[in-house]
């Protein structure tokens, strides 16, 4: 197996649609997924089968038209989960059943109202009730952020002799701190004998913000897979974003890891899904936000305009974005203003510069973002029109 490849596992149909008012059409969803299918995501979480009859429905019909991505279904550790899952994905071409269980004592107590021994039971067989349908299998211990180390790595062993191929780790709550996170995944990959066998998924909530981070010290410590979701929409404060994992993966590369993502179709698909999905992008979002590329204080404009590197770590073009913008606000120095001035063709002295400078900043305190007709409208004043 590549060990540099990092397996992106998108679950935007699945936790990020649980999200009120994020849900979609049968249609809906399979343009979506074909959409992730060519952006070159490896797994596809199509949904819930056993969760309404429409979700079965999705899943099923994305089982027909997307080919190349593995196609996923969550179930419960249940038979009456795992067989609706197997019927919903019944014509996939790649198929994939996620199933799993709570594995911390919070979940077993407060949740199952059970014990260790029952848990570790009911998810070995599960997993081995799966094998009837499917020969790849991803067991989630949900909660495991939370979960005992050593249950945990025991739990992760058993299942991956019951015939387990991707073992899921999440951070259900989000409330792990990246170090603890990555020193879990490190001691799963030290001391599961069985871990060869298997390859370790990271699945962070951002409940405390800390989704990418968390998400990149699991990989750091040997996961080769991960659970995102475009706009990092998901349960609560969300998932972590596909977004920002792939860039990362582009920016850093003396991590010597790669996704298959294609990052020039990621800004479309992006705003696709936040349309569809009635869930706008904050502005400042990493990678997609509308200012992502925008530079708006003078001193970051200059040190832009004199080498683009000074203040952008990413280059839009890798996003298809054809440039970055500077916005002229009261904070804009000379640079910029004159940058854009001599983009509208006027070119000024440096005497003409200082009025037209001062009547600038005049307008930007009142209007705050000046667009083009206020130049002109500036320019105009000048000659006098
Ligand atoms: O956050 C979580 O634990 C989940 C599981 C169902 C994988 O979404
Ligand atoms: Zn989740």
């Amino acid at each position: 197996m590549d060990n540099t490849k990092i397996h992106v596992f998108d679950t935007t149909l699945r936790d990020g649609e649980q999200v009120p008012g994020c849900q979609l059409n049968t249609e809906e969803k399979v343009e979506i997924a074909k959409d992730l299918e060519s952006l070159g995501v490896d797994v596809i979480e199509a949904g819930f089968p056993v969760s309404s009859p429409g979700d079965f429905n999705s899943v099923s019909e994305i089982s027909k038209n997307v080919k190349e991505s593995i196609i996923c279904g969550l179930s419960r550790a249940v038979v009456m989960d795992i067989d609706t899952a197997a019927m919903a994905l019944k014509e996939a071409k790649r198929k994939r059943l996620h199933t799993g269980i709570g594995a911390s004592d919070m979940h077993i107590k407060y949740k199952f109202n059970s014990t260790r021994e029952k848990i570790l039971a009911q998810a070995v067989s599960a997993v081995k009730y799966s094998r009837k349908y499917f020969d790849d299998i991803e067991f989630y211990a949900e909660d495991a952020g939370r979960a005992d180390q050593d249950f945990l790595a025991k739990m992760v062993e058993e299942v991956i002799k019951a015939g387990a191929t991707v073992i899921n780790i999440p951070d259900t709550t989000g409330y792990t701190l990246p170090e603890a996170y990555g020193s879990k995944i490190n001691f799963l990959m030290n001391n599961v004998p069985n871990i060869d066998k298997a390859i370790l998924s990271v699945h962070c909530h951002n409940d405390l913000g800390l989704a990418t981070a968390n998400t990149l010290s699991g990989i750091q410590n040997g996961a080769r897979q991960v659970e995102v979701t475009m706009n990092g929409i998901g349960e609560r404060a969300g998932n972590t974003s596909l977004e920002e994992i792939t860039m990362i993966l582009k920016a850093h590369p003396y991590l010597k890891l790669y996704s298959e993502i294609d990052t020039l179709k990621i800004v479309e698909l992006s705003k696709k899904v936040s349309r569809m999905m009635n869930m706008p992008v904050q502005r400042n979002k990493a990678i997609v936000g509308e200012n992502a590329f925008s530079h708006s204080s003078g001193i970051h404009q200059d040190g832009f305009l004199k080498h683009r590197e000074n203040y952008e770590i990413i280059d839009p073009s890798e996003l298809g974005i054809d440039k970055s913008s500077i916005d002229l606000t009261a904070r804009s120095g000379r640079a910029a203003l004159k940058h854009r001035l001599s983009i509208l063709g006027f070119k000024l002295t440096k005497f003409e510069m200082e009025t037209i400078y001062a009547d600038f900043l005049t307008l930007a305190d009142k209007r705050k973002l000046l667009h083009d007709e206020d130049l002109y409208e500036i320019m105009e004043k000048k000659n006098g029109k």
